[in-house]
């Protein structure tokens, strides 16, 4: 292992990476979280935890920190009571930091707001007093497809604040996957707005969640916010403008302690198979863990830092680390409506300068495409108020991770890789960023008071340098407790794999280095066995985009008569490179270089985008569908569903 920091190291792949940067002295010294939570969280997980919890504020303190003796069904903090938005509002008014401002709003357009922890209390007070009206009860639940206005947040903490169940539905999602969303919930109100800033534009949204709600008989009330003026359709009785109904209500709200296992939200996600399942949370659990390991991770100083998390509060992300656990901390944080590219693509970078964020966390996807518009687009900015970067959401690439230190942090600033999922509530593994030394590509050891493993096919630990299937062997506070109305499906994802040894089944594959750091290697499902050998897309896209000419690249196992699957990889090339004859060939044998022989790509395709999911997450199975020469299957959850016919049409006019 070579220690480096400063310098510009060669670049890399994740097969072969070996750079390390440790954490400058100054950072460790001021850091929130040392190395001796680690063994804390190893000597006595719950106590570990109940300590956690202290960081909240508690109505009712809880009797037993754990209760699994009906697992996989976990309560954690038994007996407790707190209100989760008390604790990510009111609590800081009353220790007198009601004038700290929570949320630097910035919309596309340019407009912008600056909401105090005192404001916020307002309107979530308001928010809560208009849902009572509408005779809401704790328990009830209530969808909400909403851009990323303030209101969202509101409306989300206000159903905390009455024991309100939420299921927030991504802005981009089609009314069918709305509508679905909202049967299985039976939600009872749906929250939503006229329409969005995307891209420089107006675009309606109010029209998707009607024709949502056209089939939808639980839903009683529609609450829409005006956001860009349109015009929408109105259905007296049942919709009502949250301007009229919240505006004239009172600014004053008592919010009632609710018990520590009351559920908190639904948030729907994708599996394998069959419908999105509703992937259930809870209050004491949740936000325990939510707000330590956003404190812990990002070394989150309240006072002086300028948090800023680039999700949609639609996927969990946004409800982790844009609203619980940064809100429960007591967090100063940009909220951006719009996309990154507009009205330029030094967007981001231009909010940072303006704000002085100095965390900023986003995902590889974008990361990537900034890599493709160019490193003199961050250049013309002033970004020396980072000092944590964070990337969540898939395996990044040592490529990326290399050029996200260079490029935005200034050579200087820690990456945290953080991996965790919907199913996970908060993040479970990832550097510490005053403790670990980090390594470009791999999210490195479990954070204390977690614990994960590699095992084999029969749950065994492998051994340094072995790979298999991610597991957590220990339950965790922010655990799901279960899929929304169906227990069964629960046991049968995520224990039933290891049932005997009562393994939670990440469904990543995932391997140990030399030293015991864990490499996350993407979904087991797009794990490809070539030969006999296992060979992750992963690492595969990895040295592929460690190729100066590749932008990105995404591969899939085709299945192959002699070889039972072969590697078929479609890339992008950087704006700058020029497909010429002999570009497969260099590209096929520089993976061959990277990984091995028996990674090297039986067919380069080179195209000019990927087809992406709206969480950014590329589709695979479509690939697989061109790469084996069949029908494209079913393309409705794709961003742009254009991409599938430029693929094809390229295709065909190269070949
Ligand atoms: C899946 C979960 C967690 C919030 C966003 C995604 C992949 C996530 C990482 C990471 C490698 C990662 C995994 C996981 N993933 N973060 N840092 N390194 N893989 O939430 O939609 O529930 O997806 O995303 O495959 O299982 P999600």
């Amino acid at each position: 292992m070579t220690e480096q920091s400063g310098q510009t190291p060669t670049l890399d792949n994740l097969s072969t990476e070996s750079r390390v940067f440790a954490p400058a002295d100054d950072f460790s010294a001021a850091a929130n979280v040392g190395a001796a939570a680690y063994e804390q969280g190893t000597a006595d997980r719950e106590a570990f935890w109940a300590e956690q919890a202290d960081r909240l504020s508690w109505d009712t303190r809880w009797e037993r920190v754990l209760d699994w003796d009906d697992a996989p069904f976990a309560k954690w903090f038994v007996g407790g009571k707190l209100n989760v938005a008390a604790n990510c509002v009111d609590r800081h008014v009353e220790a007198g930091l009601g004038d700290r401002v929570a949320i630097h709003w910035v919309g596309e357009p340019g407009d912008s707001r600056a909401i105090t922890y005192a404001d916020l209390l307002r309107e979530v007070s308001k928010t809560a007093n208009a849902l009572t009206e509408l005779g809401l009860e704790a328990g009830d639940r209530v969808a909400i497809q909403m851009p990323m206005i303030p209101e969202a947040i509101f409306s989300m903490l206000a159903c905390a604040r009455l024991g309100l169940v939420h299921s927030v539905v991504f802005g981009g999602f089609s009314s069918a996957a709305l509508r679905s969303r909202i049967d299985d919930a039976q939600a009872r109100l749906l929250i939503t707005s006229d329409g969005q800033y995307r891209r420089g534009a107006p675009a309606p949204m109010k029209d998707n969640t009607d024709e949502a709600t056209a089939h939808t008989p639980s839903i009683e009330h529609v609450l829409v916010v005006r956001r860009t003026g349109g015009e929408v359709k109105w259905t007296d009785g049942r919709d009502l403008w949250w301007h009229e109904v919240v505006d004239r209500q009172a600014e004053t709200h008592e919010a009632q302690p609710f018990d520590a296992e009351h559920p908190l939200f639904i948030l729907y996600t994708s599996g394998t198979t069959g419908n999105p399942k509703g992937i259930l949370h809870t209050s004491g659990g949740y936000l325990t863990q939510a707000s330590y390991t956003h404190h812990a991770v990002f070394d989150l100083k309240p006072e002086t830092d300028v948090y800023w998390c680039t999700a949609d509060i639609g996927w969990i992300t946004g409800h982790s680390y844009i609203v619980y656990g940064p809100l429960s901390n007591g967090v100063t944080q940009v909220v951006y409506e719009g996309t990154p590219n507009t009205p330029h693509e030094g967007r981001h970078w231009e909010i940072i300068q303006e704000h002085k964020v100095s965390i900023y966390y986003t995902a590889p996807t974008l990361i990537r495409t900034f890599m493709k518009w160019g490193a003199d687009i961050p250049a013309r900015y002033d970004l020396s108020s980072l000092r944590v970067l964070g990337s969540v959401g898939e395996p990044i690439n040592p490529e990326a991770w290399i050029w996200y230190r260079e490029n935005v942090g200034a050579n200087r600033t820690p990456i945290v890789d953080t991996w965790w999922q919907t199913e996970t509530g908060a993040i479970m593994i990832s550097p510490l960023p005053g403790v670990t030394h980090t390594k470009p590509g791999s999210a490195q050891r479990a954070l204390p008071g977690i614990s994960a493993k590699v095992v084999d096919d029969q749950g065994v630990e492998v051994g340094k340098g072995g790979g298999g299937y991610l597991v957590l062997d220990q339950p965790w506070p922010s655990m799901l407790r279960g899929i929304w109305g169906d227990n069964d499906r629960y046991r049968d994802t995520y224990w039933s794999r290891f049932a005997d040894l009562g393994f939670y089944f990440a469904g990543d594959g995932a391997k140990y280095d030399a030293d015991g750091d864990i490499w996350l290697l993407g979904r087991v499902d797009d794990v490809m066995n070539v030969s006999g050998h296992r060979i992750s897309t992963t690492e595969v896209e990895s040295a592929l985009v460690s190729h100066p000419t590749v932008a990105e690249a995404a591969v899939v196992g085709a299945s192959d008569p002699t070889t039972g699957q072969g590697i078929v990889a479609f890339v992008i090339l950087r704006g700058s490179a020029k497909p010429d004859d002999s570009t497969v060939k260099t590209l096929r044998d520089h993976v061959a270089t990277e990984i091995g022989p028996i990674a090297k790509p039986r067919q380069v395709l080179i195209v000019n985008e990927l087809p992406k999911t709206r969480s950014g997450k590329i589709m695979r199975r479509l690939l697989r569908d061109v790469a084996e020469n069949r029908a494209i299957g079913d393309t409705t959850t794709l961003a742009d569903s254009a991409v599938m016919d430029l693929i094809s049409t390229g295709l065909k006019s190269t070949t």
